[in-house]
């Protein structure tokens, strides 16, 4: 295994806990421990109970219970439990790729998407968004990207970082041919029911394509990150004792009250989400606002789902734009070059509720 160095991360070492505005956060705004334990009358008692022992190890049955109830089709036995969805991210990689394999990978993307698949050893292939169009993936680059011994393809909807959310028919399509070929899909659905339409959410990879495996997350719709409770969702369970059997060597089960309160979350997460999405909504029309009064500084897509987006700022070097914001304003925004991307964008995030005060601020410094 040979991983570089996580570029976001670091990036993110260095401000995110001294900034003063994190503009660029993916996470949507977050709970207090006791606001969730008000969600239930009997929840804070129960909480001062909860037993700190050992937890499962695939996740407690009440929380696979309840993290089944999310998808249709899928059982409790079809879903292991993970450290956040990183850690699945790394498991799965491991149980499936290795040297001589070939991975394709929806690109740009959250990085151990890429890394940790080419940490494995095996052979990677972009499938580089569009930004002309919209950031849409092209199906035919897809198959002609395919090889006799491509074991591996990764999407993730709605996209990290640009909010890029394919058409049902489209990812039905992808679906097919990644089961036409043999091939598994590994869906990440970190931003699923972040829709700003509801009606364009699209099926989990799991209810419509048997060996297709869907990543969860209690993180980002949910605003939950401190948990550390992700998932994954799959009917191929070889696969999945395959994960379980790499995860007794990384963290060999979840940590007890995260379970408890991710559980708990999840019983009211249609409240959680409209939550977020009133947030979102919000956010949204400042920033149509604000992209419109800086036409001539930035390009603005207006994603379909999710918190985050991928502007591109017009003249001047990404880099030290955000570099020069930051230390003389407090406003974090995200340089895409941790995307490894040439196109001088960069991640805005709009799933937090200081996000006016945040526009203000940054609307200052253009201003000066
Ligand atoms: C697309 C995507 N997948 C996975 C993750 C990892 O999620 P977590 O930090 O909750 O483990 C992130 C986090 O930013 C992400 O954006």
């Amino acid at each position: 295994m040979n991983l570089p160095p996580f570029k976001l991360e670091r990036y993110f070492a260095r401000y995110e806990f001294n900034v003063e505005y994190l503009l660029c956060a993916s996470d949507c705004q977050s709970f207090t421990v006791q606001e969730l334990l008000s969600l239930e009358p009997d929840a804070a008692a129960r909480f001062g109970e909860h037993w700190l022992g050992y937890t499962e190890s695939p996740g407690s049955p009440s929380l696979r219970q309840e993290i089944a109830g999310i998808y249709t089709g899928i059982s409790p036995e079809q879903i292991l439990v993970h450290s956040g969805a990183e850690e699945a991210i790394f498991l799965l990689m491991h149980a499936i790729l290795g040297p001589g394999d070939h991975a394709i990978v929806h690109f740009p993307c959250y990085q151990s998407l890429i890394e940790v698949a080419r940490g494995t050893g095996c052979d990677v292939s972009p499938w580089t968004a569009h930004e002309g169009d919209a950031w849409a993936l092209d199906l035919d680059e897809l198959e002609r990207l395919i090889r006799p011994e491509t074991r591996l393809i990764v999407v993730n909807f709605p996209h990290n970082p640009t909010g890029y959310l394919m058409p049902d028919d489209k990812y039905r399509r992808l679906n097919g041919i990644a089961q036409e070929r043999g091939i598994i899909l590994f869906s990440d659905e970190v931003y699923r029911e972040a829709e700003y339409n509801s009606a364009d959410r699209l099926p989990s990879a799991c209810e419509i394509n048997p060996t297709a495996i869907s990543l969860g997350v209690m993180s980002k719709t949910y605003g939950l990150p401190g948990l550390r409770i992700g998932w994954v969702a799959t009917r191929d369970v070889t696969l999945l004792a395959k994960m379980a059997a790499l995860k007794d060597y990384t963290t060999i089960c979840n940590s007890a009250p995260s379970e408890f309160l991710a559980e708990l979350a999840l019983r009211h997460r249609p409240a959680l989400v409209e939550r977020n999405l009133e947030i979102i909504a919000r956010n949204l029309s400042i920033l149509d606002s604000f992209f419109e009064r800086h036409a001539d500084r930035f390009v603005w897509h207006r994603p379909k789902a999710g918190p985050i987006a991928f502007p591109r700022l017009l003249d001047g070097d990404i880099e030290a734009f955000c570099h020069d914001l930051v230390t003389t304003s407090g406003v974090l925004l995200l340089p895409g070059t941790v995307y490894e991307d040439t196109g001088n964008h960069f991640r805005i995030g709009f799933g937090r509720a200081n996000l006016p005060e945040a526009v203000a601020r940054l609307e200052e410094y253009l201003d000066r």
